[in-house]
């Protein structure tokens, strides 16, 4: 007889049940196992919002001859951490509550080369047909009033399980290498503790974000001046037989 108990049904059978395992136990090991579950649907939703990603920085590199995307990088929440969002915010600590409440289990970082860069991938990443957007928060546009900037997406993306369908959150944040750099140290030096002089602290970090943003503008200029500067940004048929020969074309060489 072909063996058709899905895995759950086979650690009940097996494993939760047996004769003399107390409530609290048998409580403990289903709350366990559904908390391990939806991390397993989060890591899925991730992967697949990664790919997403790789692929359109793919073509993009293909069509303009160079990547807008520098790297990815990726997280799912801390139990401890998503216990004390849980918590601060008076929500039921619980795998539904998690899903139901939490926009931010799921985490994507994208550092692209330049402004518009983010835009762009914002954009394409957003109207694929089943990329549903939740929210926006457009830091670069308004910075925070200590000078951070980035660009928040929260989407909602429907991940292929074997009995079902279930639609994931996803957090994205979308930054240049320099907003990243700002971010990570500024993120650092926030634990520290610092006794007389924070304001100064602050308004030093603020001053930062300002030279760093008016480097990215810089940095987008100039880039553009040379696209400008060539006959065209579109690469004719010559230059693309020449970049094959050299071994060029191929993604991410670009
Ligand atoms: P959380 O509840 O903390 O997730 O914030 P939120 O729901 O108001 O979302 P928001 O989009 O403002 O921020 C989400 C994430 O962006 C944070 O968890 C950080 O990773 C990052 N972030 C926001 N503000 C700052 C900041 O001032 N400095 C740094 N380094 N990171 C920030
Ligand atoms: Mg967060």
């Amino acid at each position: 007889m072909p063996d058709t108990l899905s895995i759950k049904e086979k650690v009940e059978k097996n494993f939760a049940k047996p004769a003399g395992l107390s409530k609290e136990a048998a409580a403990f090991i289903e709350e366990t196992w559904q908390f391990q579950e939806i991390m397993m649907m989060y890591n899925s939703a991730i992967r697949e919002v990664r790919t997403k990603l790789e692929i359109l920085n793919d073509d993009l590199a293909m069509r303009n001859s160079r990547n807008p995307i520098e790297f990815i990088t990726q997280r799912v929440k801390k139990p401890v951490s998503i216990i004390q969002k849980l918590q601060r915010n008076g929500w039921e600590v619980s795998a539904p509550s998690i899903v139901e409440h939490l926009n931010d289990v799921a985490g994507i970082r994208v550092i692209c080369s330049f402004i518009d860069d983010i835009y762009e991938v914002a954009e394409m990443l957003g109207s694929q047909d089943d990329v549903t957007v939740i929210k926006v928060k457009d830091y670069i546009k308004n910075p925070k009033p200590n000078g951070y900037r980035s660009y928040h997406m929260i989407i909602e993306i429907p991940v292929f399980f074997s009995d079902r369908t279930q639609s994931m959150r996803v957090e994205i944040q979308i930054r240049t290498i320099a907003m990243d750099f700002w971010a990570s140290l500024e993120h650092q030096l926030k634990y520290k503790k610092m006794v007389a002089n924070e304001e100064e602290i602050y308004n030093q970090l603020a001053e930062c974000a300002t030279t760093i943003a008016q480097v990215d503008q810089k940095m987008q200029d100039i880039r553009k001046q040379i696209e400008n500067s060539s006959d065209s940004s579109a690469l004719s048929a010559k230059d693309k037989l020449e970049r094959l020969g050299n071994g060029l074309m191929r993604p991410g060489t670009l």
